[in-house]
């Protein structure tokens, strides 16, 4: 069966829920879709008729307006929502709440503390669920950033991505899925307690295999850059961890991203951040606003990964 056939009436909760193969074609797509766009096709309706519910839990700016625009370019019509404004805020179950929505919209996009909810929403949804992102991963946000490091190095398998900072949150797991599966080579600076979930690097490390890619996991920010073609970090605190500021800037503080951290990267190496980017916190402003930042290219990307996601996704 064709990778579009296959794709068709998926959930996308995690990147490990496509194969290499969909993963780059769902990346082939997105490339496609940004070409076409910048030749002057601003709408190409493949979801015409469709609507695509959006559930917000946490605050979003990138991820709710480029969904929303890559709705509304592909023809289709969204509709978003904040968590505590349907009934899931006065105690509706997720699953009742799924029962009813696929009766409604022809597919779903939501943005969670609780993976699992995200699960639970998909197991109950009989129309496409896909994850904005939630405490576990940012799959959106991945497949945008492989756009972004293909565009700027005109590859990806080889390529070697340095990730400071906090190894185990969302934007860190679904990268490492996503470089395991095609090929690029990651490398985690972060302080100990802050690796990455044991099964996503169990995961990760087992499509590393298959692909050729390296996966280490080193303790300075130095060790991490050296010789990296992408230097990559997001936020120490990332949302729901508020209570945990404190240790966290702490034991965080040395992996800060500065401009003589990045000399110690390849000469042409590339800066990038999820944002938003807490700025001289976990990167310095000269970095940033630097020769090295692709970071508003990165940003563009995900409305284009997104209308792939989409176009391949909902039927
Ligand atoms: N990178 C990202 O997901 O940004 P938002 O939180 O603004 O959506
Ligand atoms: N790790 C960050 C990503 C924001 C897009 C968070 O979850 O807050």
């Amino acid at each position: 069966m064709s990778c579009l056939k296959r794709l068709q009436g998926r959930d996308f909760i995690s990147v490990a829920d496509l194969t290499s193969e969909e993963l780059r074609f769902v990346l082939d797509t997105a490339y496609g879709l940004k070409q076409r766009f910048y030749s002057g096709e601003r709408v190409i309706p493949v979801l015409s008729g469709r609507s695509i519910m959006m559930i917000f839990q946490k605050p979003s700016t990138r991820t709710r307006i480029s969904f929303e625009q890559a709705i509304t370019q592909l023809g289709g019509h969204p509709i978003t929502v904040n968590w505590q404004e349907l009934q899931l805020g006065r105690g509706e179950s997720v699953a009742d709440t799924a029962r009813v929505l696929e009766r409604y919209v022809d597919g779903i996009v939501a943005r969670v503390y609780k993976h699992n909810d995200l699960e639970e929403l998909a197991k109950h949804a009989n129309v496409p669920v896909i994850n904005a992102l939630s405490d576990r991963e940012h799959p959106c946000q991945a497949v945008g950033d492989m756009l972004t490091i293909y565009e700027k190095r005109g590859r990806l398998e080889g390529v070697t991505l340095a990730y400071v900072g906090d190894g185990g949150n969302n934007v860190a797991h679904s990268l490492l899925l996503a470089a395991g599966k095609l090929g690029l080579n990651v490398r985690i600076g972060t302080a100990e307690g802050y690796d990455p979930n044991p099964e996503v690097l169990r995961l990760a490390e087992e499509e590393a295999t298959n692909s050729g890619a390296l996966i280490e996991i080193v303790r300075t920010p130095e060790d991490a850059v050296k010789a990296a073609d992408v230097v990559y970090t997001d936020v120490w605190v990332s949302m729901g961890q508020e209570a945990e500021r404190e240790r966290r800037v702490k034991d965080l503080g040395k992996f800060r991203v500065t401009p003589e951290l990045m000399k110690l990267a390849k000469r042409d190496a590339i800066f990038m951040h999820c944002l938003p980017a807490l700025r001289g916190m976990e990167v310095v402003d000269d970095v940033i606003d630097g020769p090295w930042s692709v970071v508003w290219d990165q940003a563009e990307n995900r409305l284009h990964a997104q209308k792939a996601i989409l176009a391949l996704l909902i039927q």
